[in-house]
């Protein structure tokens, strides 16, 4: 075979493998969170708990007790907040879908838009 042949099928292969990469990236939809409508801590953050997370962090089980009656109390007693710095902190960080800290059980990524956008505000007791 003459060599700029095998130059030529070398890059019809490239060109083969390229299309392939391209394929498998599904983006989640991202449900808008808007900034400046205060985010409910009673409403929109403790039914994410009561949803995901309760089976596991109730009382008598795994800290932090997340039980909609008291998962405010204990997510400020244990720190679980840091609104200096929002996205350090752990109520939000720790089940992140980006994270690899809480294996159990993540947020979905609106979940933490959520999650950060309340923190962001203030992690008010609303
Ligand atoms: C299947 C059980 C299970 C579920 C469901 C679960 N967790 Fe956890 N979580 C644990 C365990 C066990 C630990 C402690 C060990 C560890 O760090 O992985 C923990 C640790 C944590 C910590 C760290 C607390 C600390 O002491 O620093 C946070 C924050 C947390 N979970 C939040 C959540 C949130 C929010 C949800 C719901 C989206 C959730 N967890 C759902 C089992 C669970």
């Amino acid at each position: 075979m003459k060599k700029s042949n095998i130059y030529f099928l070398l890059f019809v292969i490239g060109l083969l493998l390229n299309a392939c990469t391209y394929d498998f990236i599904v983006k989640e939809e991202l449900a808008p969170v808007d900034p400046t409508v205060d985010i409910l801590f009673a409403t929109q953050i403790a039914p994410i708990f009561t949803n995901g997370c309760v089976s596991c962090h109730k009382a008598g089980g795994q800290a932090p007790d997340l039980s909609a009656a008291t998962a405010y109390a204990n997510i400020k007693s244990m720190n679980l907040v840091n609104t200096a710095a929002p996205e350090t902190s752990l109520i939000y960080n720790y089940p992140n879908p980006a994270s690899t800290l809480h294996t159990w059980k993540k947020y979905s990524a609106t979940e933490a838009q959520l999650v950060l956008t309340w923190i962001k505000q203030g992690a008010k007791n609303n």
